[in-house]
């Protein structure tokens, strides 16, 4: 029996994905500043909610009206859909702090407390009946302290995956690093994505590889892709060659 997938839709990942993500997996989405990972996470929940499927984004970077902003900014309108009750956006990045954060539905109020998160996070999936989950970053959540990462992760996987979330976990790497974020994390990972951002002859590039993903082969290419006003694009047909690395 094939394996049931989640496409993310965004134009040429499927493709080196071999058809989508598989269902239920938790996929460290990992790289460097400015490489896409949050237009990434934003795009793969919009795309869902266009096919029905109903999405939690849990934000600890940007207030969650920023988010707003700036996925409307691609054409991604949220507000029908929260309203709608198939969008959720954890706030767990103003601690309710602000008269815009009193706006918000689902708040956590001691971002620093990760059972806090967890709890919010786990009603929000359930009253939206959430298929699609990123969380944006993980990183943010055991910076300063990295001898919890792999357990934290472990739990999330555990929630997510057990709620029936298909799901990208936001991994922050400085640009010279070439892992994904820990050993404790990258094992724990279901999948990695990694987005990386290099200077060739003057000139930025950006490209996309696959590094692993159970359950499915997928391609073994760093392939290029873009960042338009329409979100990001793979383009499957090409590779990418980077050099110095
Ligand atoms: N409309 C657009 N057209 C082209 N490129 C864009 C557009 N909007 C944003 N970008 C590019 O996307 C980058 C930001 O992407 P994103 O916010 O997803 O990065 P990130 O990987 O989440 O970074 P960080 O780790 O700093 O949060 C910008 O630096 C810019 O290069
Ligand atoms: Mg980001």
């Amino acid at each position: 029996m094939p394996i049931e997938r989640v496409v993310t839709g965004i134009p040429g990942l499927d493709d080196i994905l071999h058809g989508g993500i598989p269902k239920r997996n938790v996929v460290l989405l990992s790289g460097g500043p400015g490489t896409g990972k949050s237009i990434f996470g934003q795009q793969y929940l919009y795309n869902g909610l266009k096919l029905g499927e109903p999405g939690v984004l849990v934000v600890l970077e940007e207030h969650p009206v920023q988010v707003r902003v700036s996925m409307s900014q691609f054409g991604w309108n949220v507000r029908p859909y929260e309203e709608k009750g198939m969008f959720a956006i954890v706030d767990a990045f103003t601690a309710g702090i602000g008269e815009a954060a009193k706006r918000e539905r689902y708040v956590v109020r001691a971002p620093d407390d990760f059972q806090s998160l967890v709890d919010v996070l786990r009603e929000a999936i359930r009253d939206i009946g959430a298929v699609r989950a990123v969380i944006d970053s993980v990183t943010t959540l055991y910076i300063t302290k990295p001898a919890m990462a792999r357990g934290m992760v472990l739990q999330l996987k555990k929630i997510l995956s057990g709620m029936g979330c298909t799901s990208i976990l936001v991994s922050q790497v400085s640009v010279t690093e070439r892992g994904f974020g820990g050993p404790g994390v990258e094992h724990a990972a279901d999948g990695i994505i990694r987005l990386d951002l290099d200077e060739v002859d003057g000139e930025l590039r950006r490209s996309i590889i696959v590094w692993k993903m159970r359950g499915t082969s997928h391609s073994m290419r760093r392939h290029p892709f873009e960042i338009t006003d329409k979100g990001m694009m793979v383009k499957a047909e090409e590779v990418i060659k980077i050099t110095g690395r």
